[in-house]
């Protein structure tokens, strides 16, 4: 085609993304060239922005090894990750979700523990935090023999992998869930940590003006034929950022309340004071049972 004028020219690119077989990825094309030509004409995007933005994308690409992905991290610091999974886990019947992001750092082949076992498997000095979780499904019955991966950062703001203070799978564990849907362990509570910012992303966050942390969570991927795999993250209530998340990952459904506590602890006196507990409930939706892929091994 011979391109007339620059409104000849999005309807050209429309009518040639129309030819995708695929009818999802027709509707995806279409879409996208529609809104990425009102993006360009809304800002009217100059010739050195446009270079700088292609540049912009080769540098996040060139910035992801195989232990790291600054697209993913771009993706939560623009709140696209947060929606795709509030689009797919929510409706007006069922508003809240206990599903959540991912992140980069759940590991596949998680040790299999006890109920009430430890997961700190190194010296990892810290609070004590013993935690008490049930898994229902929206009825409220609970779900019995779900596999409960369990993984978190230290004390510290710092996952295993990326420590070489913690012995390899330090705070991590997986666990069943007994005929009440329960299941319990002991841990150290995390701390929040800041993303990797020396990236594109880094430069982002320096251009608004926004901090690069996380408020502390424990991550939980949990698992049973019939449902939906539920990817949660449990954020703790009292952390100071907890409500300006860099991803944009906390809602309510998803705050848990880390209670301080002084005394004692009843059945654990190598706990010290002060240790924390946390009480939670994951709610799964029925749905196919399906691992994602892990981003590190
Ligand atoms: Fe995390």
């Amino acid at each position: 085609m011979i391109v007339k004028n620059d409104k000849d020219l999005t309807a050209e690119v429309i009518a040639a993304m129309e030819k995708t077989s695929d009818p999802r990825l027709r509707e995806i094309m279409v879409a996208l060239a529609r809104h990425l030509h009102a993006f360009v004409r809304e800002v009217r995007l100059t010739e050195d922005e446009f270079r700088a933005a292609t540049a912009l994308l080769v540098r996040i690409g060139q910035q992801t090894t195989d232990s790291h992905n600054e697209m993913v991290l771009m993706a939560g610091s623009l709140g696209v990750s947060q929606l795709v999974c509030l689009l797919n886990n929510t409706s007006e019947a069922a508003p809240e979700t206990t599903q959540n992001l991912l992140g980069p750092f759940w590991r596949m082949h998680t040790p299999r523990m006890q109920n009430g076992d430890s997961i700190v498997r190194s010296p990892t000095p810290g609070d004590a935090l013993f935690v008490t979780a049930r898994v229902e499904d929206r009825q409220g019955k609970p779900i019995a023999g779900a596999e409960v991966d369990i993984w978190h950062s230290s004390p510290e703001g710092l996952y295993e992998n990326e420590d070489p203070k913690q012995v390899s799978m330090n705070l991590r564990g997986q666990f069943v869930t007994d005929a009440a849907g329960r299941f319990w362990l002991r841990s150290v509570k995390p701390a929040g940590y800041s993303v990797p910012n020396k990236g594109v992303v880094g430069d982002l966050l320096r251009a608004q003006g926004r901090h690069p942390f996380r408020p502390a969570h424990m991550h939980a991927l949990i698992a049973k034929p019939g449902y939906k795999t539920l990817v949660s993250q449990v954020y703790d209530s009292g952390d100071p950022r907890i409500e300006s998340d860099v991803q944009f990952g906390v809602t309510k459904a998803v705050i848990g309340r880390y209670t301080r506590h002084e005394e004692p602890h009843p059945t654990a006196p190598d706990a010290g004071a002060p240790w924390y507990t946390l009480d939670y409930t994951f709610v799964m939706d029925s749905g196919e049972s399906r691992l994602p892929r892990p981003p590190i091994k």
